[in-house]
């Protein structure tokens, strides 16, 4: 199953971090991301923010970015 990642790529670009996750992530389970990039997605004041699957969270730290993302990987993986 397909996880979605959507962010405002404005916001992104001050959290290199985060963008250096999601370039190796890409690079390694494209087949299993879809990505959606916004030029705002009206969540300035929670920079940075990522709606996740259908789940909106603002302020996302690398830390949780990574454990979603696995959790999501575990799950596809699972037979
Ligand atoms: S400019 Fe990034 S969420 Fe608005």
């Amino acid at each position: 199953m397909t996880l979605t990642l959507t962010y405002c790529v404005l916001c992104l670009h001050e959290h290199p971090a985060l963008i250096a996750f999601l370039q190796d992530l890409l690079q390694n389970h494209a087949d299993q991301l879809c990505v959606v990039e916004l030029n705002c997605m009206a969540a300035c004041d929670d920079n940075p923010a990522m709606i996740i699957g259908v789940d909106y969270i603002p302020r996302i730290t690398l830390t949780e970015l990574e454990g979603r993302v696995q959790a999501h990987l575990d799950t596809s993986d699972a037979p």
